[in-house]
């Protein structure tokens, strides 16, 4: 496992954002070799978002030839909803770089068999080639996508039914009245993710100290989903400083040392407030 500790939010949203960019100009995508990648929504990965439409913009990259699949979506939110993560992915991001809207995958939390609807995405995943990058966030409580505590560390796309810190702490979206926070969600299992040949997941902010702490502190444990990805081979977390609070401080320097032993090599435009530079390996032994 890798973790990048950033000083800021914002670094964490620009060295994603390049992390991605890097990896999707790295795999020269064409016609016959689509990049696909999995994606978040949230309030976390929106800077991360706000970057790569930038250096699309800045012709730095292309979509044309990425294909995308979302971690989950709610059940029974109309698609126009504007809380509906159809109306956040089109919104902050789809609309704005050059991406086929029929390469981009979300699952529909209004189709008329949801367990269907859940099967025919880890069909399509499958026939995509799998997944090459898959990014993530998480909740407070350590869930990745809407894997929420209990869940089955090898579970597949499904029907899940939120727990009540997930409604408390989406409740801010719909004027935090958590009556109106759909009770359920269709999301990829954390299986689904672990499938992943590579899986970025973001963290920030003090109110996530204590989950980043289980997710890599402590055993893998179903009550804390993101854990699971201490046994992923290419796990990258990155963080800010205030997300480290809960971390012993030999765990926050280890994994800083680890950082800048990383292989240098330049990129253009280099990351400001960083020592060091991406790896062109996938992976940092530790
Ligand atoms: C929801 C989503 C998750 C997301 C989490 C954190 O629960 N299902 O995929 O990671 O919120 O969101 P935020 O980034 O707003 O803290």
């Amino acid at each position: 496992m890798r973790l990048v500790i950033l000083e800021t939010s914002d670094k964490v949203s620009e060295w994603a954002a390049k992390y991605v960019m890097k990896r999707i100009n790295d795999f020269k995508p064409g016609p016959n070799k689509y990049f696909t990648l999995g994606l978040p929504t949230g309030s976390t990965p929106l800077g991360m978002y706000k970057n790569l439409i930038r250096y699309h913009k800045e012709g730095k990259i292309s979509f044309k030839y990425v294909k995308t699949f979302n971690m989950d979506e709610y059940v029974g939110l109309p698609r126009e909803h504007p809380e509906s993560y159809h109306f956040y992915m089109w919104n902050n991001f789809f609309k704005h770089i050059d991406i086929d809207p029929a390469n981009a995958h979300l699952l529909d939390g209004n189709a008329s068999d949801l367990v269907k609807e859940c099967e025919d995405f880890e069909r399509k995943i499958e026939e995509a080639g799998g997944i090459e990058l898959f990014v993530g966030g998480i909740g407070p409580d350590g869930h990745i996508a809407f894997n929420e505590p209990g869940s089955s560390l090898v579970s597949r796309t499904r029907v899940k039914t939120l727990a009540q810190d997930t409604l408390e702490a989406n409740a801010r979206f719909f004027g935090n009245d958590i009556s109106k926070v759909p009770k359920q969600a269709l999301t990829v299992g954390v299986g689904t993710v672990m499938d992943a040949k590579e899986v970025m997941i973001l963290i920030t902010g003090t109110h996530k100290a204590f989950a980043l702490y289980k997710a890599i502190e402590e055993g893998v444990n179903h009550m804390w989903t993101v854990s699971a990805f201490q046994q992923h081979q290419h796990t990258i977390m990155v963080c800010d400083e205030d997300a480290t609070l809960e971390l012993r401080v030999k765990t926050v320097k280890y994994f800083k040392q680890q950082e800048a032993a990383v292989t240098m090599h330049e990129i253009d435009p280099p990351i400001p407030g960083t020592n060091w530079k991406f790896s062109q390996e996938n992976d940092v032994d530790i």
